[in-house]
């Protein structure tokens, strides 16, 4: 029997990259489906993994013998910083139900997800996966954080303890097709893509909020898929991997917000409002273990991936998730 490999949150931004790597990459090759392989993409009508019961069915129904732990209860600050409590409570309940049924059902090998965001507020730069714990997490998404880090806690252990095959993935900032463009809760790039979007639906300015200064890291989430696939059939070690372009790729909010306007077309009023905040100005993270252990990957250049997501948005905004009723 092949091996079968659960992702979930399968029907998210990340999962549904996996998805659409796996069916596009040949089969056989270094990021494709290997021959006999079953790949389920887990929604949480499958199943909700904050139920023990329910995560067990799910492992009982597909019976995995490999995992990549994607599903999490995910927002942006604002989310975050109102419901702290909640972020911690649910993420942890999920995670501790997916490493617990994992361990009980003997998965050869479980990756779970956490993010650059897990990272001390007051930390060196670049980050690296050796400072996760070195410090409080930023006050305003503490309770995602800590729920995050505490995977890599309980990885450690299980790997102790039972010596199961536990590992973590550290991305950074990820855009791409199938992203959550909801205005009232998106990450950067898909709320700035559906701003414009409306600015040049209605005949209106475009309005980016701060000085557009801040440097930041993005990965496309195809090329993310990649990674993800790499550490699944490659990397047999406890220790998290830092999965990001590299620290001389930062682009600024400028830069994106200049390429989304060529990117949408649009050709009306644009300025940045500097009265808003700007957040921390850089915050970058090394990509130099991953690059050591994979000998190079090329990353889709920023431009073209952006768009790819971009005429994705424009083609699927029907279905898109973009939190208000259709205009
Ligand atoms: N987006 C980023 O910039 C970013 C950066 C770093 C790390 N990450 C991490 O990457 C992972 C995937 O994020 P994403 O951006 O792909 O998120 P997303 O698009 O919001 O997708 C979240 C997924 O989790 C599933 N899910 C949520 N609650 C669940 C529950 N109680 N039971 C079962 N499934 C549940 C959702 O299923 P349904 O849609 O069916 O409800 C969905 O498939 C997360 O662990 C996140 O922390 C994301």
């Amino acid at each position: 029997m092949g091996d079968v490999i659960l992702v979930t949150g399968g029907t998210g931004l990340v999962g549904k990259a996996i998805e659409y790597v796996i069916n596009n990459e040949p089969e056989g090759s270094r990021f494709g489906r290997k021959p006999g392989e079953k790949w389920i993409f887990a929604s949480s009508k499958e199943g909700d993994l904050r139920d023990p019961e329910q995560t067990k069915a799910l492992f009982e129904k597909y019976k995995p013998t490999h995992v990549i732990h994607l599903a999490a209860l995910v927002g942006g600050l604002f989310k975050n910083m109102k419901y702290k409590l909640t972020f911690l409570r649910e993420n942890v309940l999920i995670n501790d139900n997916i490493l617990h049924t994992s361990y009980l059902s003997n998965t050869k090998k479980l990756i779970s997800c956490l993010s650059t965001c897990v990272f001390p507020d007051k930390v060196e730069y670049p980050l690296n996966e050796l400072n996760i714990h070195n410090g409080p997490p930023h006050e305003s998404n503490f309770g995602y954080a800590h729920a995050k880090r505490l995977v890599d806690v309980q990885n450690h252990a299980y790997n102790e303890e039972f010596g199961c095959n536990f590992t973590s993935a550290i991305p950074t900032n990820v855009f791409g097709p199938h992203d959550n463009f909801d205005l009232e809760d998106a990450h950067v790039i898909p709320a700035l893509i559906h701003k414009c979007y409306n600015a040049k639906k209605n005949g209106t300015p475009f309005v980016v909020a701060g000085t557009g200064k801040p440097l930041r890291q993005f990965i496309y989430s195809h090329d993310l898929a990649k990674l993800f696939i790499w550490q699944l059939r490659e990397y047999d070690s406890v220790e998290p991997v830092i999965l990001s372009v590299g620290e001389n790729e930062e682009v600024s909010i400028k830069q994106v917000a200049d390429a989304i306007v060529k990117a949408v077309g649009f050709q009306g009023e644009y300025s940045f409002d500097t009265s808003r905040a700007d957040g921390q100005f850089r915050k970058p993270a090394s990509n130099e273990k991953l690059l050591k252990l994979m000998g190079g990957f090329e990353f889709t250049p920023f431009d073209k991936a952006l768009d790819d997501t971009v005429a994705w948005f424009v083609a699927n905004y029907n279905s898109a998730r973009i939190g208000k009723p259709k205009a």
